[in-house]
């Protein structure tokens, strides 16, 4: 049976290079791609978007979002991924108008029509789709599965030393989805710093396939390499998105992966959006959640070769 998936993003750096594997892997089998606001302001993200699926030539919808978290200020990651989000590096990103409709009446549309089959694939702030939740609830029983980028499985963070960026930046959100029984799979920050690590001579070789998807790949991470080097102490530039998709893609992209119930802290300080996994087997919540622990990087470096080629 043919997939249909629809792609939730706050279109970055590495969004772009998830989208541009997405577009490739999937091509018409990708229904749809909401914008939200988390790397860079909603508007920002909706140009991204557009000039990713437009480098490829593809028609899919772009719908613009929610332009902030439900209970807090926005607070973006451009000096991860630059003022543009794009690494700063001059890209030809246009002003052109997103598809009509907002992303959370798109999804809830894309879910009716595909209900029992349609796979979403989180890869920021859980906004949109908590949203989408509140305002039809069944939409949990029409989405097949839900991918999620996002939290950690070992609890060490990137935005603080506990929490990764997606759920720190609307924890309330999270918590909607994570509380919900709709089926999740989450792709950690751990695994993207495990296994989708870049360094400088993998990104030449990335670089040198000549194409200019490829270099929009690699050039648009300038800003996160130099961040790496200077924050994060990664050697070369890790892609969270890229490996979530890829997961997406294929179960051969799993090692090893355990059912479980997470839950989001709602605490000020370090802990806000930190994910709280219960390892327990006698756990007193349903277990909806895969979290994945371990990826085949092989996978993963083979999937992006091929997209970018
Ligand atoms: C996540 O946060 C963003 O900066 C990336 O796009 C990714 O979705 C990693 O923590
Ligand atoms: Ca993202």
């Amino acid at each position: 049976m043919k997939r249909r998936i629809f792609i939730d993003t706050d279109t970055a750096s590495d969004d772009a290079v998830a989208l541009l594997m997405a577009f490739e892997h999937f091509e018409s089998s990708l229904v749809g791609i909401g914008v939200v606001a988390g790397n860079v302001p909603l508007q920002q993200g909706v140009q991204n978007a557009m000039f990713v699926r437009d480098l490829v030539n593809m028609l899919t919808p772009v719908y613009a979002g929610a332009s902030e978290p439900i209970a807090r200020p926005l607070e973006t990651a451009q000096n991860v991924h630059g003022q543009d989000g794009m690494g700063d590096i001059g890209l030809p990103i246009g002003q052109n108008f997103a598809n009509q409709g907002h992303a959370v009446d798109a999804l809830i549309d894309a879910a009716d029509r595909y209900s029992g089959s349609l796979e979403l694939v989180t890869l920021g702030p859980l906004t949109n789709i908590a949203l989408a939740i509140s305002e039809k609830p069944e939409i949990v029983h029409q989405i097949k599965r839900c991918f999620i980028m996002g939290g950690t499985s070992d609890n060490i963070g990137n935005v603080t030393p506990f929490s990764e960026f997606n759920m720190w930046v609307d924890p309330e959100a999270a918590d909607i989805v994570f509380r919900s029984c709709l089926r999740k799979v989450m792709i950690g920050w751990d695994i993207s710093r495990k296994y989708a690590v870049i360094n400088d001579e993998e990104a030449q070789i990335l670089r040198s396939l000549g194409t200019e998807k490829a270099r929009v790949a690699v050039d648009s991470q300038k800003v996160l390499r130099q961040f790496c080097e200077q924050e994060t102490g990664i050697d070369g530039f890790d892609l969270p998105d890229p490996i979530a998709m890829s997961v997406v893609f294929s179960d051969e992209a799993v090692i090893r992966s355990i059912a479980s119930s997470v839950r989001i802290s709602l605490e000020d300080g370090s802990k806000r959006g930190m994910t709280i996994i219960d390892h327990r087997d006698n756990a007193d919540h349903e277990k909806t959640t895969v979290i994945v622990l371990e990826c085949n990087r092989q996978y993963f470096m083979d999937k992006l070769i091929q997209s970018l080629r």
